[in-house]
């Protein structure tokens, strides 16, 4: 194989109560990229695509940086070129950085035979998040390589679970078009939280995790509740409260802050209530102003997506 195109798909990092650990993998929103090899060593960034904008220099670029992290690890005797067609806005919340770390080894791999397993790849990724976010965090990475929830039990070891979802389970995402930055989203956070505030959210994340496993969409929502991160993000998303009650009125499971934001995600049950919980975001968002989109996506079970080899 010379070369493949896949679907690096966007994720949803943090699910409420995880913060840092849990995410889940979208179905409607991804970037394209193009893999191939050639015959000059190294590791190229040819074209990227997208109108946003992105540094082509590879150890500048979080594509560029996980490529060379495996490429060293492999050391091939040919190199390559890596093409990027982003739709996943920067600074969006949905793992814009993820799909292109993840989605540049997944490529690279493929096309040397598989000769790395997934947590493999995830940890090469992971150095190319951390420039993005000045962080090495998994919870975009593990999910756009693994599919539906992961849970990153731990990073060093790195060490990612596998986590259940319900087949009628869908996510709305309301992305509202102001960048957040990662970096500064986290410099917002407390070092130290308060030990009732801990209580509280590892009882719900215990929670959410269950009811992942057990089909058990009331206690989804019900343990779908951040106490500690989403009161001190959420004054950098506008409309977040009635966008929250918006969905909650349209019957969503429940709401809160996609990643870093300032993308706001909600789950729900079935595909019928995610497109009430659209529509309802949607009539909101037009009367403020602020450019938006919004999408509803069916959990993504497989990940990255092989389009052409
Ligand atoms: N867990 C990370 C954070 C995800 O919330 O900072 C960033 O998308």
């Amino acid at each position: 194989m010379e070369e493949i195109k896949i679907f690096s798909p966007g994720t949803v990092a943090n699910v409420g109560c995880g913060f840092d650990v849990l995410g889940f993998c979208l179905d409607t929103i991804g970037d394209e990229m193009v893999i191939r090899k050639t015959t000059e060593k190294g590791v190229r960034i040819s074209k990227i695509e997208g109108g946003f904008e992105l540094p082509l220099e590879v150890t500048k670029n979080v594509a560029g940086v996980s490529a060379l992290a495996l490429y060293e690890a492999a050391s091939p005797n040919f190199g390559f070129e890596i093409e990027i067609y982003k739709a996943i806005k920067p600074g969006s919340g949905i793992g814009s950085s993820a799909a292109s770390a993840a989605g540049s080894v997944f490529g690279m791999n493929s096309l040397l035979g598989n000769p790395f397993d997934t947590h493999q790849l995830t940890y090469f990724a992971m150095k190319g998040e951390a420039i993005a976010s000045k962080s090495e965090h998994a919870d975009n990475i593990a999910p756009a390589l693994f599919g539906g929830f992961t849970l990153v039990k731990s990073t060093h070891p790195l060490e990612i679970l596998q986590i259940p979802s319900p087949s009628d389970l869908y996510a709305v995402i309301a992305h509202q078009k102001i960048e957040i930055k990662t970096s500064e989203a986290r410099a917002l956070l407390p070092n130290e939280i308060p030990l009732a505030d801990a209580i509280i959210q590892w009882s719900n994340l215990g929670s959410l995790i269950h009811a992942l496993h057990t089909n058990n969409f009331a206690l989804i929502g019900s343990a779908l509740k951040d106490v500690i991160v989403e009161p001190h993000r959420s004054q950098l998303i506008p409309n977040f409260q009635t966008l929250k009650t918006a969905a909650h009125e349209a019957n969503a499971l429940g709401t809160s802050i996609s990643g870093s934001g300032p993308s706001v995600f909600s789950l729900c049950q079935g595909k019928a209530v995610a497109h009430d919980v659209e529509n309802a975001q949607k009539e909101l968002l037009k009367s403020t102003g602020i450019p938006f989109d919004i999408y509803v996506s069916k959990i993504n079970t497989q990940g990255i997506k092989i389009l052409t080899q």
